[in-house]
């Protein structure tokens, strides 16, 4: 798999992607999503291509004091070959180089295999409830 920064030309295939992984959500409009990415931390936003097929996605970012992970996405066909643990250390190289001490992710309740995954890569439940609020609705 090589690892490459998204470009506008790969939206139709990343949000193909991500509604073929199921992380598409009704309050979530993954158009709106990925522009908003494109302008704040775009360098962070990774596709995952196979014969310049994408067949992976990676969002991370950084605020200065945390790294986080959205939208991993490994195409069904191609999971359990070790692709999504290379994006996660592509986000984690990038992250450390600009100094980010620690990533942070959420995942769904209930998430066992995701959670699972992660703990592969070496991270733990923080004990800690994620809370949210939504600012602007998308739909
Ligand atoms: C989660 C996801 C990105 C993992 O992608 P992947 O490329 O299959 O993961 P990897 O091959 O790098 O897995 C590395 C290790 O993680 C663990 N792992 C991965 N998927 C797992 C699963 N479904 N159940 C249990 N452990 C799993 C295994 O230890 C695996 O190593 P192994 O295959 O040698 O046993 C992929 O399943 C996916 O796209 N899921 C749908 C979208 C999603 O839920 N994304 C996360 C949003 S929070």
């Amino acid at each position: 798999m090589q690892i490459r920064r998204f470009d506008t030309q790969d939206t139709e295939s990343v949000v193909a992607l991500w509604r073929d992984c199921h992380l598409t959500v009704p309050w979530n409009d993954p158009y709106k999503d990925i522009a908003r990415k494109l302008k704040v931390g775009s360098e962070l936003f990774l596709v995952g291509t196979l014969n310049d097929t994408v067949i992976a996605s990676v969002m991370g970012g950084y605020e200065g004091h945390r790294g986080w992970i959205n939208y991993l996405a490994v195409h069904p066909t191609h999971q359990r070959k070790g692709f999504a643990g290379q994006l996660v250390l592509a986000i984690e190289q990038k992250l450390l180089a600009s100094g980010c001490p620690k990533l942070n992710l959420q995942i769904r309740q209930g998430n066992d295999a995701v959670q699972a995954f992660y703990e592969s890569l070496g991270y733990s439940d923080d004990n800690a409830m994620s809370m949210g609020k939504r600012l602007i609705p998308d739909i």
